[in-house]
């Protein structure tokens, strides 16, 4: 079983897309109290004082006017994604397909696996997923769903452009495709704010956007939200998960909620975005440094990953095993890839250590890959 809790003694493993233990918000939800109705069975969309206080802070941040009718509470990205995969499951014998990009976020893929999806990774580019591929997928397979990651990409950073938004949008829409965007990196930008999420440009298509504060507070709260509109929304809220547990995360929101209306939550985000900023720059400076043009990486905006391709064709996942014995990991371009491509390339996240330790694992990734 894997431990999501303590960092390894060993070596600096920059394979792994966690907070650092010391940028958790203990202190800011220590004094926090809860009052009797946290502790009921919750309204089902979750409780609407959090779902305003949510709303009035999305409203700030997208530059968009969210309402809180269209927020659902979640127990975070994974749990949404796990309650889309089993509204979306047909109860028919054939196999249904997910369309995603290639490369995604690996541990999603497994997710549409194991509830029976075929998966099926289209090609992107540096605005993200190639929309005629994506039609003429979409025509063949007719799939169950589109999965998408809009900003700062997991694993490639890439963030897509307001057109290609657009694009895709309009896409889903004329083929009444539900098009589901995971979101978790759209509020963690460094200094421009990526486009809105895909579910503000057209309330009338069958998008989704799925927000979390794991990556912008802390992941043990296992509190995020979908926002949308139309039938997979309604759908959602009235699943009988819901009806029968109740809304998710009663307790937690409320904790988060009095963050929100304090300021406390917004400050200690942009602690998180100055913090991450300069880690990212110490990492891709560290990376352009040691390896100079045998390397191909693009600087972060936002986010928590960095996406190195070693265009000398040095196959990184070959060479795991001796950055291990260095004393440094990372996770190699193939495990992110339905299809096993990218063999070439690797993600490193930045969020998990500080800045010495990013310059260390920079001599270290030197080491092992000087002579791969
Ligand atoms: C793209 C993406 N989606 C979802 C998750 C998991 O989010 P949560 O903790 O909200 O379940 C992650 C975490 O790494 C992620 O990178």
């Amino acid at each position: 079983m894997s431990v999501q809790v303590t960092r390894p003694t060993h070596l600096i493993d920059l394979a792994v897309g966690h907070p650092e233990p010391d940028l958790l918000p203990v202190d800011l939800l220590r004094p926090l109290t809860l009052e009797t109705q946290n502790l009921t069975y919750g309204e089902q969309a979750g409780a609407a004082s959090f779902r305003q206080q949510l709303a009035g802070w999305l409203t700030e941040d997208y530059g968009q006017q969210i309402s809180r009718e269209e927020l659902l509470v979640t127990n975070g990205s994974s749990n949404a994604l796990d309650m889309i995969c089993s509204q979306l499951t047909s109860t028919s014998q054939a196999k249904q397909t997910v369309l995603v990009e290639d490369p995604s976020y690996f541990i999603a893929l497994k997710l549409f696996k194991a509830r029976g999806f075929e998966v099926v990774a289209l090609p992107m580019d540096n605005e993200g997923i190639e929309l005629s591929a994506l039609e003429q997928a979409i025509k063949e397979h007719s799939p169950a769903f589109i999965y998408s990651i809009p900003s700062f990409h997991n694993p490639t950073g890439l963030t897509q452009s307001h057109q290609r938004r657009q694009a895709l949008v309009k896409l889903a829409k004329d083929h009444n495709c539900p098009l589901i965007a995971d979101e978790v990196y759209q509020s963690l930008y460094f200094t421009d704010k990526p486009p809105a999420p895909l579910a503000c440009y057209d309330r009338s298509a069958p998008v989704i956007s799925i927000g979390s504060f794991s990556k912008i507070l802390a992941p043990g709260l296992r509190l995020g939200w979908i926002q949308g509109n139309g039938e997979l929304f309604n759908q959602l809220r009235s699943s009988a998960l819901l009806q029968s547990g109740g809304g998710l995360a009663p307790m937690t929101s409320a904790l988060v909620g009095n963050l929100i209306a304090k300021g406390d939550f917004q400050s200690n985000l942009t602690l998180l975005r100055e913090t991450y900023s300069a880690r990212a720059e110490v990492l891709y400076q560290g990376l352009k440094s040691t390896f100079g043009d045998r390397i191909q990486v693009n600087k972060p905006e936002g986010g928590y990953f960095l996406w190195v391709t070693f265009t000398d064709g040095l196959d990184v996942s070959a060479a795991r095993e001796q950055a291990r014995k260095e004393g440094v990991n990372y996770l190699p371009g193939n495990l992110c890839s339905a299809n096993g491509e990218f063999s070439n390339s690797m993600r490193l996240c930045f969020a998990w250590y500080s800045e010495a330790e990013l310059k260390t694992a920079c001599e270290k990734l030197s080491t092992a890959l000087a002579l791969a």
